[in-house]
């Protein structure tokens, strides 16, 4: 096994791939597809590296590995397996592969930002494979949480990984065109990973990105199609003091640009990433106003 790992991870770095789906390096590539063609159970471990692989195995792995490389299809489509915030989560092409910087945020119960007994509404806007609203449901539990999507495919994949957390009691996946779906309801936190890559950016990305939903990454030409829709809508869906927490990526520049009168807190994270800026319902109002 050992010789097998060092052999694919060999190929895959001659290959000259696209990471950051979930995974870094070629080392990580080779071990998620070994482990899953050889369907073991844990990432690994010094004893499992000392195991024979039969000639079968070695094939299932062969096919993979050509997936991989032919295809420049991201490891995570291929094994179904993705963590976040500690949480195991199934994934397929419906949904973005989950990658965002938030997850450090949300193991943090959002402090110091706010008191974490005092959350019992959060929506997530842009679902996408649930992996935030779930982590959000599991880091405030007295918390009901709205996981919501445009895309009836996400939601599919949502409610997949809302049953596998056992936690259909408190997520509730909705389809809905950002706001459009929702009545008079309110949060304590509104939380996002939208769509904000622009056209020009879209036509540049890597082939990996190929493989992921349209629409769960492109918005409009400048990328902030969504962005505006959330900045302007949001304070009507928050409790006094409410947060809304999004992650615009490497679009920070032209968000601080575009709202040059919202006093944006831009967050930093010590397991690196960026581009995610926090705003209390009065401070959206009062921008807005100004
Ligand atoms: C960048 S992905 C984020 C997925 C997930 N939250 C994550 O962090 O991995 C953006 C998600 O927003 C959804 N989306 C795009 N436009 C939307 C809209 N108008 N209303 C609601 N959701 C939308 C996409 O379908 C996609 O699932």
């Amino acid at each position: 096994m050992a010789r097998l790992l060092q052999r694919v991870t060999r190929r895959l770095q001659r290959a000259k791939l696209h990471y950051g789906h979930g995974t870094e390096r070629a080392l990580d590539d080779a071990a998620a597809l070994i482990w899953h063609a050889l369907r073991l159970p844990q990432l690994p471990a010094a004893p499992v590296l000392r195991r024979a692989v039969s000639a079968r195995q070695q094939a299932a792995v062969a096919s993979l590995v050509e997936r991989r490389i032919r295809e420049r299809v991201p490891v995570v489509y291929l094994t179904h397996r993705c963590w976040f915030a500690g949480l195991e989560l199934y994934v397929d092409e419906r949904v973005l592969i989950p990658r965002s910087p938030l997850a450090e945020l949300i193991e943090l119960g959002f402090a110091p930002w706010i008191e974490a007994g005092r959350v019992r509404r959060v929506l997530d806007m842009g679902t996408g494979s649930g992996c935030i609203a779930i982590a959000c449901a599991r880091v405030f539990p007295r918390a009901r949480v709205d996981a919501l999507d445009i895309s009836a495919d996400a939601l599919e994949v949502a409610r997949r990984n809302i049953r596998r957390h056992r936690l259909g009691g408190r997520v509730r996946a909705l389809q809905s065109d950002h706001f459009g779906a929702l009545g008079g309801e309110s949060y304590d936190i509104i939380v996002s990973n939208p769509p904000y890559v622009g056209q020009r950016e879209m036509a540049a990305l890597p082939p990996e990105y190929r493989h992921e939903p349209v629409g769960a990454l492109a918005a409009g030409s400048d990328g902030l199609a969504s962005v505006r829709v959330i900045l302007r809508q949001a304070a009507r869906f928050l409790r006094p003091s409410g947060l809304l927490v999004v992650e615009v990526g490497d679009a920070e520049r032209r968000v601080r640009r575009s709202f040059p009168r919202l006093p944006f807190t831009w967050l930093e994270f010590a397991r690196g990433g960026g581009g995610v800026f926090l705003l209390t319902r009065e401070q959206l109002s009062e921008g807005q106003q100004a």
